[in-house]
């Protein structure tokens, strides 16, 4: 594996393998797990060269967020992503993807990125999309790899894609989970040993929301407001609990198919997030 950490490195080097080459990327900030490289591995399938970043985006990150204390493990990183298979990795610094303040962003509609996470996260996606397209432009794939754990995001990369017309095609990966259901996440090692006991409880509620909806209930603002109190009465502070058309995470008519219920709620000092597709 080739690790570079400047454009003008990645770039001759996948100039070198060829134009005939096609290039499947895999951005992540770094501390990788089992979800990760489940991404690595199907970038594998899509791509003669996969190329992985790893770069905390502080423009994603709003004041009072985690981006100080966010977990950089990049030896085990490296080590992971070489294991895995993966062609090159691209870890430039803060003064590499930002020599000067950023100027231009990409600025996804409000009903996509104020809705849900957004609404919690102002700007967040604001951030997300600017840096994506930076890789995008930096790395030039042909196919570009996201989990769906991150459900809103890989809605809004599509989007971008789509919109902007760029020359990519978008992979959503499936989320990938503990044997106890808790959705793989790096902020997972915020929790504490207690937390972590109790944290596969939201795994749990979505699953019980998508049988119940399968079975029938098309109650959704019931079967919302219900998963808010169990969270709540189990000492979670829920941000929301959202049942939405995968398509677009709009809301859905009552009889409506195609649908993906999503949460995010804090758990002492973390906020965890999760999904589950109807
Ligand atoms: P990060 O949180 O590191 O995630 C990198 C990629 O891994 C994202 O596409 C995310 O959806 C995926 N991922 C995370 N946990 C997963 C899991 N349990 N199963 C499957 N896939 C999982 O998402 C970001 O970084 C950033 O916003 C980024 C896109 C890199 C832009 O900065």
């Amino acid at each position: 594996m080739q690790i570079h950490t400047t454009i003008a490195g990645l770039r001759a080097a996948l100039r070198d393998a060829g134009s005939g080459q096609r290039v499947a990327l895999v951005p992540t900030m770094g501390n990788l797990h089992d979800g990760h490289i489940a991404l690595m591995r199907q970038a594998r399938e899509h791509g003669d060269s996969v190329v992985a970043t790893i770069f905390v985006n502080r423009l994603q990150f709003r004041p009072g967020e985690d981006f100080e204390k966010y977990p950089r493990t990049f030896e085990a990183d490296r080590q992971r992503l070489a294991e895995a298979g993966v062609d090159h990795l691209f870890a430039p610094d803060e003064a590499e993807m930002y020599p000067q303040p950023q100027g231009y962003h990409i600025d996804p509609p409000a009903e996509q990125a104020g809705i849900l996470d957004g609404e919690f996260r102002p700007g967040h996606f604001r951030g997300m999309a600017t840096v994506v397209m930076k890789l995008f432009q930096i790395a030039q794939p042909q196919v570009a790899l996201f989990g769906k754990k991150d459900y809103q995001q890989l809605m809004i990369i599509r989007n971008m894609v789509r919109d902007l017309n760029l020359p990519i095609e978008i992979v959503g990966g499936e989320t990938v989970r503990a044997t106890d259901g808790l959705a793989l996440s790096s902020r997972n090692g915020y929790l504490t040993e207690a937390e972590r006991k109790e944290a596969p409880r939201l795994f749990e509620l979505l699953t019980k929301v998508v049988a119940e909806i399968r079975a029938g209930n098309h109650d959704f603002p019931q079967l919302e407001r219900n998963t808010v109190s169990q969270l709540k009465a189990n000492n979670w502070l829920p941000d929301y609990v959202a049942v939405r058309k995968k398509f677009d995470l709009q809301f859905p008519s009552a009889h409506e198919s195609g649908l993906v219920v999503l949460a995010a709620a804090r758990l002492g000092s973390t906020r965890l997030i999760d999904n589950l597709e109807v």
